[in-house]
């Protein structure tokens, strides 16, 4: 082989071995520049570099919410509790008076909320609660915040289910960083199932469903309901508010549960709901299986609906929904829910 060859050969060898060294000696810099300021230098706690690089890895605790594990635990909770309510609803129950004297509750009210409350707490230990027994308690209603809440009826038409009248149900909602996220109104007793996940669609028994799409209260079936309290002025805008609706509308249902109310509303089988009085318990997962279903949930007078006002309307149209707004008498229930 002839000198200059070889002299190249041995050239190219010692540059790329230099090259690669190089490569090498970057690779090993610039780890050292990334990782080693944090293993190896630090910051004391406390210090203000560790407040910094604290606050930039946090994310709320909702960020992390796996909701399809969610919906499969509450789905099966609820399934397991349903069966409670449906073997105790074949015979009239003993109650209890809360507020007044037909705002009831059961013994099955009361089991039912710690058995679904107990259940999630197994898996999600962080999740908060806001459910209609506990908050009956001296603590009253407690405040919603961003975490991870479970919004909870045990028994909604508690009314119904003392007189083993078949239209009671449990109604879940959770919400996350204070969106409705999922919501489920079981009626065991009859077999109705409404789930909804947001941005999913909502379904009755599995199947897909979708509001009526009228847009006149003249042709409309309308939900509303009697309430849970004997207040005069109250009563006196309930009745006006019925005589209004008979008048107008194709007919009025009282069917006794707020929840099943909606759930109606989502199925396409009654046009519209409005009541004053409800708790957002009655109406969080409603809310969503009608939003879901197509329709819209509005504050009766117009405006945004605010799960804490204790006021809703839901309706299949934003025409039905605004000419209701336009014959209700308006109530502002008071103390709201927060
Ligand atoms: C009540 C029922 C009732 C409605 C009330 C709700 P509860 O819930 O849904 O039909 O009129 O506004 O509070 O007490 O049976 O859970």
């Amino acid at each position: 082989m002839p000198v200059v060859t070889y002299l190249n050969i041995v050239h190219t060898y010692i540059s790329m071995i230099s090259n690669s060294y190089l490569v090498f000696s970057k690779m090993v810099t610039s780890f050292f520049s990334i990782y080693g300021s944090h293993v190896v230098q630090a910051p004391q706690s406390g210090s203000l570099q560790n407040q910094k690089t604290r606050r930039s890895h946090h994310c709320k605790m909702g960020d992390n919410v796996d909701l399809e594990k969610c919906f499969e635990v509450v789905s099966n909770l609820v399934s397991e509790a349903g069966r409670l309510i449906a073997r105790n609803n074949e015979t009239r129950q003993e109650f209890v008076t809360k507020s007044n004297d037909i705002d009831l509750v059961t013994q099955t009210d009361k089991d039912v909320e710690l058995l679904l409350m107990d259940g999630i707490r197994r898996h999600f230990p962080d999740h908060k609660f806001i459910g209609e027994e506990e908050s009956s308690g001296e603590e009253g209603v407690k405040n919603l915040t961003d975490d991870p809440t479970w919004i909870i009826d045990p028994v909604d038409g508690t009314m119904n289910f003392v007189h083993a009248f078949p239209h009671s149900c449990i109604s879940v909602g959770l919400k996350v960083n204070k969106v409705t996220e999922l919501g489920l109104v079981y009626n065991p007793i009859l077999e109705q199932r409404f789930t909804a996940r947001r941005g999913h669609g909502a379904f009755y028994n599995g199947r897909r469903i979708h509001v009526s799409g009228q847009k006149e209260l003249g042709k409309s079936l309308i939900t509303s309901e009697f309430g849970t309290t004997r207040d005069e002025a109250k009563m006196k805008v309930v009745n006006e508010n019925f005589e209004k609706m008979a008048k107008r509308a194709h007919g009025l249902r009282v069917l006794g549960s707020a929840a099943l109310n909606m759930s109606m509303v989502a199925l396409g089988a009654a046009d519209a709901n409005y009541e004053f009085g409800i708790h957002a318990w009655d109406v969080c997962a409603g809310d969503l299986i009608v939003r879901e279903a197509g329709g819209v949930v509005i504050d009766p007078a117009g405006g945004e609906f605010d799960i804490m006002s204790r006021r809703v309307l839901a309706a299949a149209t934003p025409e039905l929904a605004q000419e209701i707004t336009k014959v209700l008498t308006q109530f502002y229930p008071l103390p709201r829910d927060d």
